[in-house]
């Protein structure tokens, strides 16, 4: 035999000369959750090791994290309900909970990267991305609190901001609204290929943001569709994008690939709640070698093409040596 491929795995150090992929801390993004009060850490039943932290508390995790080396946070709020309505009018009041913790965050540390959501369904009495009149999600009424709502954020200092509603036309809506308001320099992180998932169950136990009606099936993609993708790829990017984001990642890795090879913006992808629930699921009762499992999902993602990577298991392997 000329040709024997186990030779460049024969050690340790052959094997990691040829390795083709690699995961650092530079490529995660950790999602946060704030919730209102004080000292508050109130852990996610259906995701062990997240929880949901008042604004005080959530300032000492992001210092932990900064130290661990992470540099990218997502945030999204806990509202109570009392506060919901209609049209999310909580999602761009002055002072609200989130618009103090982005101000917060950025504040103590000016150094972090702070990526905001953008979506009405935390803030929304009917738990959709959208306003919704006789059971119809509205599109283009909406676009008119996202761009309130981008604009917010970008004067409480938002670095990155990422839009996951789904609606059309929001990405060159937002662009629009942030350059007229003096925040060019603010980019758009869309959720380009963003599928009406089973995986986002734990992510709506956690703020409490489950659709009180219908489902989400009229703006997000159907799970069976790739070749949408690239209708969405291409939209983003003339809208100005400065990412494309693909949601969730494990089911969709040939969608991070097909949009990684087909556009050249980098790609971003985001390994939801309920694939970290799977994981530590499985972990709990000794059936997968937890951290085993987890490297191999990050560096599949990676692989697949996607270049930042929002995940739960961020913090985790920081603290736990795994990269
Ligand atoms: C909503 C939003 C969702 C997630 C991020 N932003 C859920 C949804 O669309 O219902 C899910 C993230 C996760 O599951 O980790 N705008």
């Amino acid at each position: 035999m000329l040709r024997r491929p186990r030779r460049n795995r024969k050690s340790a150090v052959v094997r990691d000369m040829v390795q083709e992929t690699h995961l650092t801390a530079a490529n995660l993004i950790f999602p946060l959750f704030v919730i209102e009060g004080n000292h508050i850490k109130s852990e996610v039943s259906s995701m062990p090791g997240i929880f949901r932290y008042s604004l005080d508390n959530l300032l000492r995790e992001v210092e932990t994290c900064m130290k661990l080396g992470l540099r990218a946070f997502d945030l999204f709020p806990n509202i109570e309900e009392a506060l919901k309505d209609k049209y999310a009018t909580e999602a761009t009041r002055e002072n609200s909970l989130y618009l103090r913790t982005i101000a917060e965050v950025k504040k103590n540390f000016p150094e972090a990267c702070v990526v905001t959501d953008v979506a009405m369904d935390p803030y929304s009495s009917d738990g959709h991305d959208g306003i919704v009149e006789n059971g119809e999600i509205l599109n283009d009424e909406t676009l008119e609190i996202l761009g309130k709502m981008a604009v917010a954020h970008a004067q409480a200092g938002a670095d990155i901001i990422a839009p996951s509603d789904m609606m059309d036309g929001r990405i060159g809506y937002i662009r629009g609204e942030l350059d007229q308001a003096g925040f060019s320099h603010v980019s758009l992180m869309s959720y380009t290929a963003k599928y009406a998932s089973a995986f986002y169950g734990p992510f709506r136990d956690a703020l409490n943001s489950a659709p009180k009606h219908g489902d989400k099936k009229t703006y997000q993609m159907n799970p069976a569709n790739q070749r949408e993708a690239l209708v969405e790829a291409a939209l983003d990017t003339q809208e100005g994008a400065d990412f494309l984001m693909v949601k969730p990642a494990l089911p969709y890795l040939d969608v991070i690939n097909l949009l990684h090879d087909q556009v050249d913006l980098p790609i971003a992808a985001y390994n939801v709640s309920g694939e970290y629930a799977m994981i530590k699921a499985s972990a709990r009762n000794g059936w997968l070698d937890e951290q085993r499992a987890t490297m191999e999902v990050l560096l599949g993602i990676r692989r697949a093409g996607a270049t930042a990577i929002l995940t739960y298991h961020a913090k985790e392997v920081l603290e736990k040596g795994w990269l």
